[in-house]
């Protein structure tokens, strides 16, 4: 059943290529320009009135909601905000009727996410679901679902239900651009294009599992790890850093490029391994992240770097180098996610840790 890998957890991230084909089969309108969810059930006046969107989510989940965030504000200039489900029913939230408010979760039944998700229900608010399970109480509980098609996800350490939750992201964002008025046709089609061609760029970044294996091996008894990324790219740093903590147990920290000089800079010396996800895109903020890999460096800091597979500018500053092709600035949040599972699930399995069953943790978080 693990289709000859060790782990579920190998076997699902092996398997994203085509759980993203999944996600976005018959969905992608490309001629119109326009996005089709089997589920949807919004008319353009109630999309023209949302002021403003909620996102509701836990740990991985959550992370994909920052990256969402990024593509919502891009594509259908929707302010949003990313709330921790766990913290939402305790403080008085504000809730309006002309609030979207979107819970993400692969299994549809985390009870801090539910809870949350309920009570901004009861406020008033248009209540939508993005799910990995058919049928899960979240799917139940919302005015509108759309699943992410991921296929049952077994590792606890959650990976292709992340990736997909990515895309269904993308395409809702460009739904909404459309249905807005904030996206052109040409501009959907463009983007569209982008995402057609993610299932085999993920085949592509897949090839880097030799070269993170290496950089494993070299740091599996490292105490701590800082994982770093700007924009888009400061979700994927969070991603980076849980997936490491949760299955290998090595101390892990995900941090905005920026704040680094606020504080983890004390941190850094020559134990001190520094993942910096620095492709080149615009809203990457790439000079100032190639300022972040300077500054580690001068510290004694080791650093691996996730870079374009073009990039010849980087390559020289870091110890290590791993390549992902290069994707548009929404998307490389899906393409540099890869390398850093890879990374976690080699140090957890050279660590002989269990991979798909890490301590204290379980795949559904059913109490609050
Ligand atoms: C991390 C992980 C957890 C879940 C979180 C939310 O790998 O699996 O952080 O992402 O418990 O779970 P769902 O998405 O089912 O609501």
């Amino acid at each position: 059943e693990k289709g000859g890998y060790k782990h579920f957890m190998h076997k699902e991230i092996h398997e994203q290529p085509r759980a993203i084909a999944d996600t976005l089969r018959g969905r992608m309108l490309l001629t119109e320009g326009d996005v089709h969810f089997e589920t949807w059930n919004l008319t353009q006046e109630q999309v023209q009135t949302f002021t403003k969107v909620t996102i509701l989510a836990c740990g991985t989940s959550w992370h994909s909601g920052v990256a969402g965030k990024h593509m919502i504000e891009s594509l259908a200039r929707l302010p949003v905000e990313v709330e921790l489900a766990s913290e939402f029913r305790y403080r008085d939230p504000i809730v309006e009727k002309s609030h979207l408010v979107i819970a993400i979760s692969q299994s549809g039944e985390t009870a801090d996410t539910l809870a949350a998700f309920k009570e901004a229900k009861r406020l008033g608010a248009h209540t939508m679901a993005i799910c990995n399970v058919i049928g899960s109480a979240m799917t139940r509980e919302a005015n509108l679902h759309v699943l992410t098609n991921a296929g049952p996800e077994i590792g606890v350490a959650s990976t292709k239900a992340f990736t997909t939750q990515l895309v269904t992201l993308y395409l809702l964002a460009v739904k909404l651009g459309r249905m807005r008025g904030t996206l052109s046709v040409e501009g959907a089609q463009e983007h569209l294009t982008h995402l057609t061609q993610v299932p085999k760029m993920i085949e592509d970044v897949l090839k880097c599992e030799p070269q993170v294996k290496r950089v494993a091996r070299e740091f599996m008894n490292a105490q701590d790890f800082l994982f770093l990324g700007r924009g888009p790219m400061h979700p994927v740093a969070l991603e980076g850093a849980l997936k490491l903590k949760e299955i290998s147990y090595i101390h892990a920290e995900g941090y905005a490029g920026g704040e680094m000089k606020h504080g983890p800079i004390a941190l850094i010396d020559e134990k001190m391994p520094v993942v910096v996800i620095a492709p080149k895109q615009p809203h990457i903020a790439y000079e100032k992240i190639i300022g972040n890999i300077e500054e580690v460096r001068a510290r004694g800091g080791k650093v691996i770097a996730i870079l374009d597979e073009d990039d010849n500018q980087a390559d020289t500053l870091a110890d290590h180098v791993i390549r992902i092709p290069a994707a548009c600035a929404l998307l490389a949040p899906v393409v540099a996610t890869i390398p850093l599972q890879l990374l976690a699930y080699h140090v957890a399995e050279m660590r002989g840790n269990d991979v798909d069953q890490p301590r204290n943790l379980a795949k559904s978080v059913t109490v609050e």
